[in-house]
């Protein structure tokens, strides 16, 4: 029975989809799903269908609609906000959107991979001089993203702890109150940066759209702020889960991680290819406007939509052996960044973070290893963004 299957739930393994979902890869590619408040909602699993559906404009990203899903007790708060670019529809998506295009570019993050590099590199220095054990979250895959997306904005890497901890608590708090005082505490801080930023501009997105956007009047100082909090809790917590959780899943499969080693070259497509296996931003969300035929059923209005993307991304149709990694594969078109007018806008980044992080760590410590047994490392509940929440290595 598809029915009863709630979602979300914890993986059994780290970089493998939950087996509680198995029942919805039989009955996909549309099946029902049950949130916490018992709503029965739309989950989409087959490939095919959820690129269709992600860029079908009949279903809606506005959270303020009473009707979209909200899978998590926690962010019920969240139906208040108006959030800026993954919570709004277009013809307002694109104009926020357009503003910030340019500095995502592949040129514009091209331009910045000596910067990425050189953070990489002092970070691996630092490590190395410390010797082994270490623990990579805290040592590597969290402080790349961090000081990177903070160079990028222009925000003050020493208030990274403030940040990272309110990020921790918006994704992972239990209760509505705490998610709320997070993002109070995080908009509060974002308020007084930009508001210091008026008067003595400085060098980053945030001071660029000050004087181009703010100034002019095309963004009001409330969106501001909130899309400056997007962009910096989406910058760093998903590429920091990337670089980690990929780290264990190539340590747990050495003949790839050889084969890595062996032909640089492979970096790009290995980075795709742990995209699609590891799937770590599971659930994305969204309302039908209207009805909508796809696959044989009918998405009625007001329906909510989850898009499992671990599924997805292992959808046999479009990937032969999907449950391996591959990393000779072509893994393009996954949907690990998703996919329409809301994909990724830190695409770019992201994959010049993992390939500059995931290169330099293996090719600077040739024995890297896990120091405890893989089953004794934590990694973090299905309700939030995958990734490993320690990762203790010795080399
Ligand atoms: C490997 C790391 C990352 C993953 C897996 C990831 C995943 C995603 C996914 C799945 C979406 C689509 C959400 C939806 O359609 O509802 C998204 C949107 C977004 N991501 Fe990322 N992301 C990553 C890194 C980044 C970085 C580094 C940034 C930098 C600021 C970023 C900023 C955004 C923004 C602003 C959106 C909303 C775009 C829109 O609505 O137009 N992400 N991301």
């Amino acid at each position: 029975m598809t029915e009863a299957i709630s979602f979300p739930q914890d993986r059994s393994c780290p970089y493998h989809p939950p087996t509680a979902y198995e029942p919805l890869r039989e009955s996909g590619p549309l099946s029902h799903v049950t949130f916490y408040d018992g709503r029965k909602v739309w989950a989409v699993t087959g490939h095919a269908e959820a690129r269709a559906l992600l860029s079908d404009q009949r279903l809606s990203s506005d959270r303020q609609n009473p009707a979209f899903p909200i899978p998590i007790e926690r962010f019920a708060a969240i139906r208040r906000l108006k959030a800026p670019l993954i919570g709004v529809d277009d013809p307002e998506h694109n104009t926020q959107r357009r503003m910030l295009i340019p500095s995502f570019s592949v040129k514009r993050i091209g331009a910045m991979r000596p910067q990425i590099q050189r953070i990489v590199d002092d970070l691996l220095d630092r490590m190395l001089a410390q010797g082994p054990p270490t623990e990579l979250v805290s040592a590597f895959a969290l402080p790349v993203p961090s000081m990177v997306i903070c160079a990028l904005l222009g925000v003050p890497y020493a208030d990274h702890e403030f940040f990272e901890e309110r990020s921790r608590r918006i994704l992972r708090a239990r209760t509505p109150d705490e998610v709320e005082t997070a993002r109070i505490d995080l908009e509060d801080y974002l308020g007084e940066l930009i508001a210091r930023k008026e008067k003595d501009r400085g060098d980053g997105l945030l001071d660029d759209l000050i004087a181009d956007q703010l100034r002019a009047g095309s963004l009001e100082r409330e969106e501001l702020v909130r899309m400056a909090m997007i962009l910096l809790v989406a910058g760093h917590e998903t590429t920091a889960n990337m670089i980690s959780l990929g780290t264990f899943a190539l340590l747990e499969h050495p003949d790839q991680l050889a084969q890595l080693r062996a032909e640089e070259s492979l970096m790009p497509a290995a980075v795709e290819e742990l995209l699609r296996f590891l799937s770590i931003a599971e659930g994305m969300l969204r309302v039908a406007k209207e009805d909508i035929e796809i696959g044989g059923r009918t998405i009625r209005a007001d329906d909510g939509v989850v898009f499992s993307t671990s599924l997805i991304n292992r959808d046999g149709t479009a990937y032969p052996a999907p449950d391996e990694l591959d990393l000779d594969r072509s893994a393009r078109h996954h949907v690990a960044f998703g996919f329409g007018i809301h994909q990724c806008l830190g695409q770019n980044l992201a994959r010049a973070e993992m390939e500059i992080a995931l290169r330099s760590l293996f090719a600077r410590i040739p024995g890297l290893r896990l120091a405890v047994p893989a089953a004794e490392i934590p990694f973090k509940p299905g309700d939030t963004l995958q990734g490993m929440i320690e990762l203790p290595l010795a080399w």
